[in-house]
């Protein structure tokens, strides 16, 4: 593992007697895509609200782009997308522009800039008329705003159809190639950041349970590749030397196997 660029240390933290976060450890490493994975209600959003001081915590230290004795300042750096509340009837455009006075950003060629970026320079009408895709796109060009290293987008996926989750996942991955941005993704769908994040982390009960990368997927004990010239024979001379053939498909082990094998339950987190 690289460098990180963001640090949690024993993020404890309560809304009044319920402690939602129970000692939270993470390490992000810069140029990842992170997939923050957990059901509903594991503390997701609370992380990410501690990582950018939107929420006090009782325990524990946060470390912020090198920036351990003032976060504040690493805070700076980070862009984020919690929802795309915007004015609806105002253009996409005209609401950028005024996010990007209420940020104090001086170039007035941003938000043509990162209008582009996700694909909305010629969308046409106001924002109530945009579709669900082009609304959360709109979220995320407006968290790219003044070229942030770190983004961090709290389940951008949400309300999204199978075309605008396939639009998302390439747009992260443009972002990351073309800038180096480190990306952070939360999901309560486990399926759709398999082959959009290098890393994950599973987030149960409060806590980081463990963090799984794409190369520990794909370790299995029980599952291998052979390329033959005759798959049905190939098939049928294992069955005649006892070994049972499974399945013929599987490559990696989905991460929603790795889930649920380690949290037990069979539904999606
Ligand atoms: N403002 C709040 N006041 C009280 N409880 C909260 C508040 N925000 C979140 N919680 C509780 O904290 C837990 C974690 O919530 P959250 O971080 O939103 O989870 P996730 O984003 O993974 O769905 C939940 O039990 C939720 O009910
Ligand atoms: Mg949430």
């Amino acid at each position: 593992m690289g460098e990180s660029v963001i640090s949690l240390h024993g993020i404890q933290k309560s809304y009044g007697k319920h402690k939602v976060l129970r000692g939270v450890d993470l390490e992000i490493p810069k140029g990842d895509i992170f997939g923050l994975i957990g059901r509903n209600g594991a503390g997701k959003t609370t992380i990410f609200k501690t990582i950018l001081g939107l929420s006090d915590y009782e325990e524990g230290s946060i470390d912020i782009a090198g920036f351990d004795k003032d976060p504040d300042k690493g805070r700076g750096r980070i862009g984020f997308f919690v929802g795309s509340d915007f004015f609806d009837y105002l253009s996409g455009r005209e609401n950028l522009e005024y996010y990007r006075q209420l940020k104090g950003i001086k170039d007035r060629n941003e938000v043509s800039r990162v209008l582009k970026i996700v694909g909305l320079d010629t969308a046409r009408g106001s924002f109530k008329n945009y579709s669900m895709g082009m609304k959360q796109r709109l979220g995320i060009a407006n968290a790219l705003m003044g070229s942030p290293e770190i983004l961090i987008l709290d389940e951008p996926t949400n309300g999204l159809d199978p075309q605008g989750i396939a639009d998302m996942r390439h747009l992260f991955q443009d972002l990351k190639k073309q800038f180096g941005m480190t990306i952070i993704i939360s999901s309560h769908i486990l399926g759709e950041l398999q082959n959009t994040a290098d890393r994950f982390g599973i987030v149960n009960n409060g806590i980081i349970e463990r963090v799984v990368t794409q190369e520990d997927l794909k370790k299995s004990d029980n599952c291998v590749r052979i390329t033959v010239d005759d798959r049905e024979r190939a098939r049928k001379v294992l069955e005649e030397a006892g070994i049972k053939v499974l399945g013929e498909e599987q490559e990696a082990r989905s991460l929603e196997d790795y889930y649920f094998n380690l949290l037990g339950g069979e539904q999606n987190a």
